[in-house]
Parts: structure tokens; sequence; C-alpha cells
């Protein structure tokens, strides 16, 4: 089934590889991105197939021929982790989460046959303008269902029929790095601030050291209660990138080219892949059916 794809606050184009692995044939993507890191690690895996068209702001929806229109805007304003720690609460007005208005722009001069949205978990004021907008319910998936990781999100789409996927018991236990002179280029400096941070290892920063799912990966991982640190060497270590993109499912790799702070924080943004090429199978069922349909009448 082939499919033409306007991807909104594009990233590492983990959109592009959901799609594939739900078995479409891409067509035509168009990404919108302004992170050079996340650009370049779009190009590394997908070359030329990847059309960048820029700024969000500057897009005009009129001008593109697709199926659907995909996107995650901006969480930042909704994040519980920033939340927590800069007492910002100002959801859908946030400067950068109030660009998902950019988003609803461009889906009503484009009106594709199908849109898919996602977002963090957010108050439910906020939830509510954004299903008053789009017309739909969101869907409340966990990625911890297809991966290690804990990801509790939102998606707003009118692909039909979506259930959730079924629980993979995967744990990060089995997949955590134990190769020392990899681990060793991912030890936390010892500092008196990351000492306190790390406490006994239950502190400000959860210690994922024997759990089976590290908590959401998001941007540095000894600031706030993220993903957590893993016990090592008489202090801690960080997730590895290795960790980090298994925890995505992304393939290994992924992120190669980028130094493992860039890395850290495009995974950290990023969709859980599994999650959304699960989505994305609803769509291709939906998009046989009606070709199938269509083929009857002629
Ligand atoms: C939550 S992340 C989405 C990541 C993406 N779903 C993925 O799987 O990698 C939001 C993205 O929006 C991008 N962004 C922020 N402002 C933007 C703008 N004005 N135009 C286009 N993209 C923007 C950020 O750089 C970030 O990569």
């Amino acid at each position: 089934m082939k499919i033409r794809v306007l991807s909104l606050f594009d990233g590492i184009s983990v959109g592009m590889l959901a799609l594939k692995r739900a078995g479409f044939e891409v067509e035509r993507y168009y990404a919108s991105e302004i992170k050079a890191k996340a650009m370049k690690c779009s190009f590394n895996n997908w070359g030329d197939s990847i059309e960048q068209i820029g700024d969000v702001r500057n897009v005009d929806g009129r001008k593109y021929d697709v199926d659907i229109l995909i996107g995650g805007s901006p969480c930042q304003n909704f994040s519980r982790a920033r939340t927590s720690h800069c007492n910002v609460i100002d959801g859908l007005a946030g400067e950068q989460s109030s660009l998902f208005f950019e988003y609803l722009r461009i889906l009503k001069e484009n009106r594709p046959k199908y849109f898919f949205l996602e977002n963090v978990w957010m108050p439910v004021d906020d939830q509510k303008i954004i299903n008053r907008l789009l017309g739909v319910e969101p869907i409340r998936a966990n990625s911890s269902l297809v991966s290690y990781q804990q990801r509790d999100r939102l998606y707003w789409t009118n692909i039909p029929g979506i259930e959730l996927p079924e629980d993979r018991h995967i744990n990060f236990q089995d997949y955590k790095d134990t190769d020392e002179e990899y681990c060793d280029r991912f030890m936390v400096k010892r500092t008196p601030s990351r000492e306190r941070m790390w406490g006994d290892g239950n502190g400000e920063c959860p210690n994922v050291t024997n759990r089976e799912k590290i908590n959401c990966i998001t941007l540095k991982q000894d600031r706030w209660k993220n993903s957590g640190l893993v016990e090592y060497k008489d202090f801690c270590r960080y997730l590895t990138t290795r960790e980090l993109e298994i925890g995505q499912t992304l393939p290994v790799g992924y992120t190669a080219g980028l130094t493992k702070n860039e890395a850290e924080d495009v995974i950290g943004d990023a969709w859980t892949a599994d999650m959304i090429a699960h989505f994305f199978g609803y769509l291709k069922k939906d998009m046989e059916k009606t070709a199938g349909e269509q083929e009857e009448t002629t």
C-alpha cells in the first residue's frame, strides 16, 4: 500500500520508520522540523526520501497532496518533568505547546483523509479543547506495552478501529548493557550536586538498576525524575545510547553520527516506533479496505 505523508514536528522521522514497519511503501514524506541535529539523524537514516520543508509556521497546508497529516507538537508546557521543576503550567497557551494551533491550521488547509496527533498526558481542560477542535477523544497508551520504557501518551486520530497492543512484557534487565568499555563512556561524573541527586540510589533521580521498566526517556537523565540512572562502579551511569534507542524501539545505531548528548536529546523527543507502527497497522487496513471497495464499484 502506497502512502503520501505530511509530518509536522518530525524530529528524527520515527513516523517514516513506523510506516515502513507497518508495511507501507512511502511515496512522499514531507517533514517540517527545525532542529538541525534531528534533521541530520533523519537524513542519515532516510537520505533524500525525506523532503524537509522547514518551520511549521511557514508551511502552507494547501500545497501538499497527502493521505495523512501526522505530528506530535512540542509538549514542554504540559510536561510533568518541566512543570514539577519550573512551576510553569501554561498548557496550550505556552510558547511551544501553542504550536498545536499550527497543526490545526495546516489540518484545515490540507483536509487530508486521515490525521494523527500525539502529545503527553495533559490537564483535562486542555485535552477537552483539543478534543473539541479535532472532533475525537484521544487514545491513551503507554509505551511500556511494547518496550521497557514507561511513556504515557495521548493519541488523537480518525484512523478507525484502533485497539491497544498486547503487553509484550519487555524487561529492561534483559537488555541492560554490560560491556564495560562501552558503559564507562556513560559514567556520571561525581560532583556534590550529583551525589545529592543520586543519594542512596533511590533519591531525587530514581535508580533503574534492578527495575523492569525505565521511566520516560526525556532530556537529561540526572536532572529530573525521568529515565533514571544505573548503579555502576561505586556510583552510577546514565542509560547508554543503545539502551535509549531500544527503549524507543528504534534500530540500534539509528542515532549514529550524533554525539551522545545530541542523541539523548532527540531520542527523548521521539515517538516509540513500535507503538506508532501498531497504530499505522490499522491505517493500512483501512486504506486497503477502501481501495478494495473502490475496485469493486468500478
Ligand atoms: C515532541 S518532538 C516530536 C518528535 C517526533 N515525533 C519524533 O518522533 O522524533 C517536537 C519536535 O517539534 C520540533 N519543532 C519545534 N518548533 C518547531 C517549528 N516551529 N517548526 C517545526 N518543528 C518544530 C522540535 O524541534 C521537536 O523535534
